[in-house]
């Protein structure tokens, strides 16, 4: 088959342009590594509630690390384990979460926390409540049917 000199440069031109964008996008997939930034940790989500923390939701008093609490979260289609939790107030909190299913948000609302949970992965995030009163928990990814009811409380008290 014959081609035309100019045919020809920009069918190389084409498919070297090709060449460059999907290098580009495999770069930064590769460099993303398709994590969620704030998960550290993998877990396998088929057996989250028999590890630890996991096996125990709630908040829990901890010694010699950053934070004086830890506050366990699993989330679920459609709920979050605790639905409702106590927390004292200008307690350093080290937020963990999980998901046993599908991918959930974990938005706590009038706050910076502010999640992804990832089936596989543990999210973490480290706060300090200095404010009394309610703070609403919501899952901000569409997660299915139930989605706009997947909610829990979190009760800073002095
Ligand atoms: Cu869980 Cu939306």
């Amino acid at each position: 088959m014959h081609m035309h000199k100019f045919e020809k440069i920009w069918l190389i031109f084409g498919i070297g342009a090709l060449v460059v964008f999907l290098a580009t996008i495999g770069i930064s997939a590769f460099y993303l590594g398709n994590k969620p930034a704030s998960c550290l940790t993998t877990i396998d989500p088929n057996t989250v509630g028999q590890k630890e923390p996991f096996n125990a939701p709630g908040l829990h008093k901890v010694e010699g690390k950053d934070w004086d609490y830890e506050l366990v979260f699993v989330a679920q289609a459609f709920a979050f384990n605790p639905m409702e939790v106590k927390v004292p107030l200008g307690a350093k909190v080290r937020v963990i979460a999980t998901t046993k299913d599908v991918v959930h948000g974990f938005e706590v609302a009038g706050t910076n926390i502010n999640m992804m949970l990832e089936p596989g992965y543990i999210s973490e995030y480290t706060t300090t409540f200095n404010k009394s009163g309610e703070y609403l928990v919501v899952c901000n990814e569409y997660c299915g049917a139930g989605h706009h009811l997947m909610s829990a409380k979190i009760e800073v008290e002095k």
